[in-house]
């Protein structure tokens, strides 16, 4: 371990105390390598995914004249979050675990100008052949009762690595910029602390009202496209 010595004002190294013995101590690298080359794939199905879209945009903005992506956001998840998301869900603490149960280490958030961008870019997604889809929740068909909306689908893609191809699982979030826009403010809001219940409730309430007028927004911004395409 590093610490500062006060006296010295140098870095000195404390030595490891001797009941760790030295197998315990491989398995734990052992260990952090395994974590460390997950994380890294899940980088790289990340990256893969990212450059799915980007690619379609490009034929799309080619095609048609105008963007169908208004920007990506691409996340991978802390450490921390793993560990508590396993935690909180009562499961084993180990990288297959991880694999195993969860389905948002890799995060791809796709923002577009209209509500039907997202459904074209989804259905072109889907129709690649190395793509496989093992979850879709409509939230915009089927808004989440606090008003949230977003398209989200979790897929696998192939990874090819030198001496091996392997599937990762990536979270895709589509969204409009109005979905966003409401989306991001809620997320900042929603951790704000120590708000009364009766003060909470009408929050949420007004929050749902800016949700519903976001959803109103999206609707005409769509048909003014409509009339004018
Ligand atoms: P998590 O355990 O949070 O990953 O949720 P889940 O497994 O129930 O999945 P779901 O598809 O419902 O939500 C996944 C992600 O969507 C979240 O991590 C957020 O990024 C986003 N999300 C879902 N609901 C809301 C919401 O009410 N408000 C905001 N701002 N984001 C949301
Ligand atoms: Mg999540």
């Amino acid at each position: 371990m590093e610490r500062l010595d006060p006296e010295m004002k140098t870095l000195s190294i404390t030595p490891l105390p001797e009941f760790v013995n030295t197998n315990a101590l491989d398995d734990f690298r052992q260990h952090i390598r395994s974590l460390k080359v997950l994380m890294s794939r899940y980088r790289s199905a990340m990256m893969e995914v990212e450059t799915k879209f980007k690619v379609l945009n490009e034929e799309f903005s080619l095609a048609n004249d105008r963007n169908h992506i208004e920007s990506i956001k691409v996340r991978l998840k802390s450490m921390d979050s793993i560990l508590e998301k396993l935690h909180r869900r009562g499961l084993p603490m180990t990288v297959e675990s991880v694999e195993q149960n969860l389905t948002d280490v890799a995060g791809v958030r796709v923002i577009c100008p209209f509500v039907d961008d997202i459904y074209v870019l989804v259905d072109c997604l889907l129709r690649q052949t190395d793509v496989e889809l093992l979850q879709v929740k409509d939230y915009i068909k089927h808004p989440k009762e606090n008003g949230y909306r977003s398209l989200h689908l979790i897929i696998t893609v192939p990874i090819f690595l030198r001496e091996e191809t392997c599937r990762m699982k990536v979270e895709v979030q589509l969204r409009t910029i109005a979905m966003d826009f409401w989306a991001s403010l809620e997320h900042q809001l929603r951790y704000k602390k120590d708000i009364p219940q009766a003060i909470s409730e009408k929050l949420s309430a007004d929050l749902k009202e800016c949700a519903d007028i976001s959803a109103m927004l999206d609707q005409r911004m769509q048909d003014i496209k409509d009339r004018i395409e």
